[in-house]
């Protein structure tokens, strides 16, 4: 099911994005304007889909300790370090912060019920240049299979070919459920997109 009709808005978003679906794991797409939005649209599909298909109206999303996702009020709550949130608040509802690279996470994760979406980058860039660690990629990646929760990858800084393949996701051999690029895909222009499977 679609949980969000992908739109094209002109000949050329059609044909890039017909581009990305062969080149990725995913479906579908849905073009917008920046990072932050892409990021906010991924957020919002995780609560339709916790909303229509989980059953769980008060989920959370899971994010990582000195992660970035943006900064607009939904990614800025996603983005776990407080130099970011500071004088913002009240931030949103709905977000739980998570060790990144540690087996703390994965425990955590495996005993929690209320986990819709983790939204992971493959390559932290704040805070130093902080690649995942492939073992806890696959880990991490098994739980969330196990327990429904959609696997998000942000892969505005890493996407379209910066970290050596079209997506950093591909070198962790794991197939995420949702994935949002910017950036890199208008060269000069702003646009981003996000990807999701059709399931
Ligand atoms: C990983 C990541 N996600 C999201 C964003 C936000 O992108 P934008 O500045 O296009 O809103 C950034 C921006 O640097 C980023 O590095």
């Amino acid at each position: 099911m679609a949980l969000f009709q992908p739109v094209s808005y002109s000949l050329s978003g059609k044909t890039g994005g017909a581009l990305l679906v062969e080149l990725s794991c995913f479906d579908q797409v849905f073009f917008c304007n920046s990072g932050a939005e892409a990021n906010e649209g991924a957020i919002k599909l995780a609560r339709r889909y916790a909303n229509t298909i989980k059953k769980i109206e008060n989920g959370h999303i899971v994010t990582f300790d000195h992660s970035f996702h943006g900064r607009t009020m939904a990614t800025l709550t996603a983005t776990a370090q407080e130099k970011i949130q500071d004088g913002f608040a009240p931030l949103l509802e709905g977000f739980k912060y998570l060790p990144y690279n540690s087996e703390e996470a994965l425990t955590a994760l495996s005993q929690d019920d209320a986990c819709i979406a983790v939204l992971l980058e493959m390559v932290q860039g704040e805070g130093g240049v902080i690649p995942a660690d492939p073992a806890w990629v696959k880990k991490l990646a098994q739980l969330c299979k196990d327990k429904g929760i959609l696997l998000m990858v942000d892969e505005v800084q890493t996407g379209m070919g910066r970290t050596g393949t079209w997506f950093a996701y591909e070198q962790y051999g794991i197939e995420p459920d949702v994935m949002t690029l910017a950036k890199h895909l208008g060269r000069a222009f702003r646009s981003a997109l996000f990807l999701q499977k059709k399931k």
